[in-house]
Formats: structure tokens, sequence, C-alpha cells
């Protein structure tokens, strides 16, 4: 950031035409900053691999720095946590309001501690983001809460199983109550639990470490509290980044041509892989890779997102962008966070034809965009300026770049790689 609060650096993109080659997708963002964040739960020394060269890992590093824990980076890819137990169970308000993913420590801290002092999460820049399901859940399992200051301390001796049946499958109370009732005295269950690959990743971390936990993968999960000695720390493999391998397939949508995208789970994207299949992309799963073939022009789809196994929201800002140069009308439901529409602005700035209303983007494909300036307001409508800018006659400057690399492993370099034309410039 210079003085005036902005990053300076930009990414300079140009349509190239057809990519090709091969681009491997690095662990997922989501998975892994959970996966640190349960390393509080006990004493040892964890190997985690397959991690992600991003800006939200250094984060969560400072963050359980700052908690107790020795983070380092042994060699790329690897990241080890040391826990030698001496924690201090406080989440300062500098680090949290940085990443989302801080209020994870809540679970673990909580019931390893029992007390946890967590400075309030602020929102995105696509809308406010509650924590309201997190504090309920915990209420049950016997927890007490104040809020003063912008801080909410949490309390609680021993937490006790409990039911919790959410009314909406969050992904963040998910993990919060899941690693909270590792220790819990008797059973928690939760119910319409939250079941993305991520969720599953946290899940057979846990088992791993000794936790006890029935219905992986299912929307219940049953945790049978253990006592805090029996957990140990172990080595985990980060699964795949779902929403970096969509990233990669839209742009070989846009631009033309044919890649393979290694380490990408065709089972983690099945809903996506099929509405890609509709819009023409030829998708075919390989061991440990998809191979992708781009049409002539991309067809239009309806699109709306859910929860998974749905359509995450987090693929949307890929997707307006693959209809807005697409043959047809699309038209994309929003059904997790109603303001996530900010990105289409900088879209129209590249001659999108892109009209909001509520919930609703309908997108009318023009047959080329065109270069300009834009900005990257968070993390995914970064990745989709950088497609679109794939998909425009002239050059595309992209600021707001540091939103991308909370997110992005070297994006720029793996889409240099297939033959992109695309720069960094500081
Ligand atoms: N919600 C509540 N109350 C709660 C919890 C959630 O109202 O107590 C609402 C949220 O405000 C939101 C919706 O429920 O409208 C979804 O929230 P959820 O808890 O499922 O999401 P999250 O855990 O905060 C994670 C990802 C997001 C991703 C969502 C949905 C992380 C760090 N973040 O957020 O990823 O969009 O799940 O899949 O895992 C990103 O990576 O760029 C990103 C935003």
């Amino acid at each position: 950031m210079n003085a005036s609060g902005r990053d300076p650096e930009t990414i300079v993109v140009r349509n190239t035409g057809p990519l090709s080659g091969t681009v491997e997708v690095p662990g997922a963002k989501n998975s892994v900053l959970k996966l640190m964040a349960t390393t509080l739960l006990t004493d040892g020394v964890f190997e985690l691999t397959n991690v992600p060269d991003i800006v939200d890992v250094s984060i969560m590093g400072d963050l359980l720095e700052a908690i107790g824990l020795q983070i380092s980076r042994p060699e790329p890819g690897a990241l080890l946590v040391v826990n030698e137990g001496d924690l201090t169970p406080i989440a300062p308000y500098e680090l949290v309001e940085r990443i989302r993913a801080s209020v994870n420590v809540l679970g673990p801290l909580l019931t390893r501690c029992g007390h946890v002092r967590l400075s309030l999460p602020g929102g995105d820049d696509f809308g406010s983001r509650p924590i309201d399901m997190h504090v309920a859940g915990l209420e049950a399992m016997g927890a007490t809460f104040k809020f003063s200051h912008g801080y909410l301390e949490a309390f609680a001796d021993r937490l006790h199983g409990a039911d919790i049946t959410f009314d909406f499958p969050s992904v963040g109370a998910t993990e919060n109550l899941l690693t909270a009732a590792v220790f819990a005295d008797g059973t928690t269950r939760i119910d319409n639990a939250a079941r993305e690959p991520e969720i599953i990743d946290l899940c057979e971390f846990l088992v791993a470490m000794g936790a006890q936990i029935d219905g992986v993968g299912t929307s219940t999960l049953v945790v049978e509290g253990v006592e805090r000695g029996s957990l140990h720390a172990v080595d985990h493999h980060t699964v795949p980044d779902r929403i970096q391998a969509a990233t990669y397939i839209a742009a070989v949508a846009v631009a033309g041509g044919a890649l393979d995208v290694v380490g990408a789970r065709a089972e983690h994207m099945a809903m996506v892989l099929e509405r890609f299949g509709d819009m023409g992309l030829d998708i075919t799963a390989r061991a440990g890779s998809l191979h992708v073939a781009a049409p002539e022009r991309l067809r239009s789809i309806d699109v709306a997102t859910l929860p998974y196994p749905g359509i995450a929201t987090d693929y949307k800002p890929l997707i307006i962008t693959m209809l807005s140069v697409a043959d047809g009308v699309g038209i994309v439901t929003e059904n997790l966070y109603p303001g996530r529409f900010r990105y289409v602005e900088e879209l129209q700035r590249l001659g999108a034809d892109v009209r909001t209303s509520g919930h609703h983007a309908v997108v009318r494909g023009v047959p080329r965009l065109s270069g300009a300036p834009v900005r990257a307001h968070d993390i995914r409508a970064g990745a989709a300026m950088v497609v679109a800018g794939l998909a425009a006659e002239g050059e595309t400057v992209i600021a707001g770049v540091s939103h991308i690399d909370r997110g992005y492993d070297d994006l720029v370099g793996r889409l240099q790689g297939v033959g992109a034309a695309i720069e960094r410039h500081r």
C-alpha cells in the first residue's frame, strides 16, 4: 500500500488468443486456514502440505503466533505448526479485521482454554457477515458470551454436547461447532451442517488427530467428545482449491484453447462442471486432473448460487464473466450474499451488458469485451477481472491486486505458463 492507502501494483492483461498446456491447482485457502486454526486444539508438531502461498495464510500465521503457536514454512507448499500449549486466547482487532477465517479460532480456543476474547469480525465489500449462528450453537453447548468495545468474550469451563439444527448450513458455524465439540462432555449433533469439501477435509484432519466424528460428508455431523489429552498432532495434505480450479476453467473458456487442470477434483465440482458443460465446454475427468476444451463460443445458461453441493457463490463472478461473452441471455441468482454484485460495475466498464436487481443479474452476452482500467474489490471479483481481461480487446489494467494475493497463489505466473499475455506491474 502507498500513502494514499491504495496498493500501487497492477495486473495488466491482454487478449492473447487460445490458452494451452497444464496448470496446477494449489491447496484450498478455505480449508488450510481452518486446519491452521484447528492446530490450537492440542500440543505437538503439525505439518500441513499443499499449502498455497497466499497472504491469508500469512495473516492466519500471524494471528496464531500472537496466540502462542510457532509457524514456519520449511519449503514451498509446506507449513509447520508447533503448539507447546502456552496459549493466550486473545484474537486482536488488527489481525481479525484482515481475515474472516480468524473467527475459526473461537471453537478450538474455547474448548481448550475455557475462555476466548475475540475481536468481532468485520464485513466484506460484499456485505455484512454476522456470527449469530456460531454464538447460538456454542451457547447451546453451555458457553456464555459478553460483548463490549468491539470484542466478544466467551466462557465455558467445559462445554457439553447438544443437539443443534442450523436454519442455514453455514460453513464457519459448522466448523466452529465441530472443533468446539471435540472436547465437549457427551454427544453433539449438528443438523443441516455445511458439507463443502473443505468441511470434509477438516473432519478428516480432526479424525486423524483422534476426534470421534460420524456422518462426515453428510448434513448431520455427530461428534462424541473425547478427553483433552487424547488428541495428537498429525501431518495433513490440504484438499485442492475448487474455486481456483474453476478460475482456470473460466480463463480457457473465454480465451479459447484447451487446458489440463491438474489437481482439480471432479467429484468436488460436480454441479459447476455440469453447468460449464451446458455452456459448451468439453470437460473430461482424468486421473488427478481435468481436461478442458473451449467451444468456439460459450452458450448462456441460468444459474443460482446455493450451499454445497449447489453452485458456490465464490464461482459467481467467474460465471458472470463467462456469460458476458456468451451467446444469449443468462440470469444469475445470488442466494448467499445479496450484495455480492459490486464487480458488475467493473465488468460494465469493460463493455459487459449486465443489469442487476436485488438478488438477480441479467447478463446479455456480447462477442468481445474491451480493455479498460478496473478495480478488484474482493478475492473472487479480482480473479474475475483477470479472466475478463483475457476476453477483452486491448489492455485491461487491474488495481486492487492485494485482494487477489489474499487467495490466489501466483495467478499471473500460472496463466503466463499456459500462454496468457499477463504481467504484474509494481
Ligand atoms: N451467516 C449468518 N450468520 C452466521 C453465519 C453466516 O447470517 O452466524 C450468513 C452469512 O452472512 C452469509 C451466509 O450465511 O450470508 C453464508 O455464510 P457462511 O457462514 O456459510 O460463510 P463463511 O464461513 O463466512 C465461507 C468462505 C467464503 C464463502 C462462504 C460460502 C471462508 C474463510 N470463507 O465463508 O469464501 O463465500 O463460506 O461458501 O471459508 C472467499 O473465499 O472469497 C469467501 C468469501
